[in-house]
């Protein structure tokens, strides 16, 4: 080995499995998680014992274990079933089918679902390759009375998991039948068991009454982790992921507290920072994780969750987005409201020249203006000038985000970036 000389190769390697830190690891144990567990594990337990099965709905911020807990779960009551199943006699055994949908597969460019598409995964989900419907083509009652008609093929429980339930937008008919589809007699040879899970507050708060009632029949959540959770998880995922020496106790507590201070206690982002520090380490040649490369890879990962937050922008925003990266590159910004829709218009046209798209008007486009100031993207600068001068408004692109990012955001999006000219267009 000694002898091959790869340019692909580095001098030192401090990652013994890389496997351990991909996002669909999942670990033995979860830790600092029991009170959370004992109430999870109470919603598995009919299950378990060949009862009806209940309904929850997971809520907690991103990074918190929720997906983790939930699959550990899974895995441990199939498991344990099939254990208990052994020892049973065959017409005395329990049959458990789980669908697992994550509702962000399903999702457009605008990273949204609906009910609908979601049936549709579901449907496909239990039929083999050849038989798989099409997005498009079903009426929506067709597609459920085709959903329903699968699941019912089944025998025993069918435990439908439904991760980041709430990119599902506007209608949730599948929310509040699915829950209650034996009851309402849309099934009758199998228990439909629901758990919705999600990171999104105002979904929670949004829903209806009626899927109050039905999907969340036990509400479980997930609080965030503080930086001493943070590090004994990090702590058990560094042994596995990396050699004994590449690594120090320090290693573990700044990775924690900056994913504690600056993603709000998300163990994602820990685990990923601390990948990054020790893939920097090992380009660095060095033999172990040294402060600056923490520090290299929390900028990394911050420069990455803005290109990641300005992709999840609407088409409006992100043509706002280009106006002022192509006005900041022409050193024309800050920039008044009327020059940024000038741009805007401008960038409206030229990406949808055969679609026929009109810009919105300046009052339009001032609304998603005012959206990127308070998602953080943009900053306002106010002009009084007293009564004889009068008052107005400038923009221009906060410290967190260039055009470079912009740019890479539109990369990300598979969105070509189409040169715009906006000499001369500030009058
Ligand atoms: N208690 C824990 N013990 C061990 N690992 C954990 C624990 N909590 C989270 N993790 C790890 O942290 C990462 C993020 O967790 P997870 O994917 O479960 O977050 P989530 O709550 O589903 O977030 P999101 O809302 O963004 O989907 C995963 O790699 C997971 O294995
Ligand atoms: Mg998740």
């Amino acid at each position: 080995m000694d002898n091959i000389n790869s340019i692909f190769a580095d001098d030192v390697e401090l990652i013994e499995n890389a496997d351990v830190f991909e996002e669909d690891y999942t670990p033995d144990r979860i830790l600092c998680r029991d009170d959370v567990l004992k109430q999870y594990t109470s919603v598995f337990k009919p299950i378990y014992k060949g009862r009806p099965p209940q309904n929850a709905f997971l809520y907690g911020d991103t990074g918190v274990g929720k997906t983790a807990a939930t699959k550990y779960l899974r895995e441990n009551l199939e498991r344990d079933i099939e254990q208990k199943n052994q020892q049973l006699p065959v017409g005395e055994r329990t049959t458990l089918n789980v669908v697992w949908i994550n509702c962000e597969n399903f999702t457009t460019a605008d990273h949204k679902t609906s009910s609908y598409q979601v049936a549709v995964g579901i449907v496909n989900r239990l039929r083999d390759k050849g038989n798989r419907i099409t997005g498009t083509g079903y009426a929506p009652q067709d597609v459920y009375d085709i959903m329903y008609e699968e699941l019912d093929k089944l025998e025993g429980t069918v435990l439908v998991i439904l991760d980041e339930v709430d990119k599902i937008s506007n209608d949730d008919t599948l929310l509040y039948e699915l829950p209650r589809s034996r009851d309402i007699g849309y099934v009758e040879n199998v228990r439909v068991g629901v758990i919705g899970i999600s990171n999104d507050y105002t979904f929670r708060k949004n829903l209806s009454p009626k899927v109050k009632d039905s999907l969340c029949e036990t509400e479980i959540k997930f609080p965030a982790y503080d930086a001493e959770e943070l590090s004994e998880i990090l702590r058990v995922r560094a042994r596995l992921a990396l050699y004994d020496d590449a690594y120090s106790q320090e290693t573990i507590s700044l990775c924690s507290a900056l994913a504690y201070q600056e993603a709000s206690g998300s163990a994602r982002r820990a685990i990923r920072l601390l990948r990054r520090s020790a893939e920097i380490a090992e380009e660095d040649g060095s033999e172990q994780v040294e402060e600056n490369h923490i520090r290299q890879a929390d900028k990394d990962l911050e420069y990455g969750n803005i290109v990641e937050s300005i992709v999840d922008q609407d088409d409006e925003k992100l043509y706002i987005l280009k106006a002022l990266a192509h006005l900041d590159n022409a050193g024309l910004t800050p920039a008044r409201t009327r020059t940024i829709h000038t741009a805007y218009a401008r960038v409206v046209r030229t990406y949808n020249q055969q679609r026929g798209k009109d810009p919105l008007t300046q009052r339009g486009m001032f609304n998603h203006l005012s959206k990127l100031v308070m998602f953080g993207f943009v900053n306002t600068i106010e002009h009084n000038k007293g009564a004889s001068g009068g008052q107005w408004n400038e923009h221009e692109f906060s410290d967190d985000v260039d055009p470079q990012k912009v740019k890479d955001a539109f990369e990300d999006r598979n969105l070509e970036w189409l040169h715009i000219d906006v000499r001369g267009i500030e009058e």
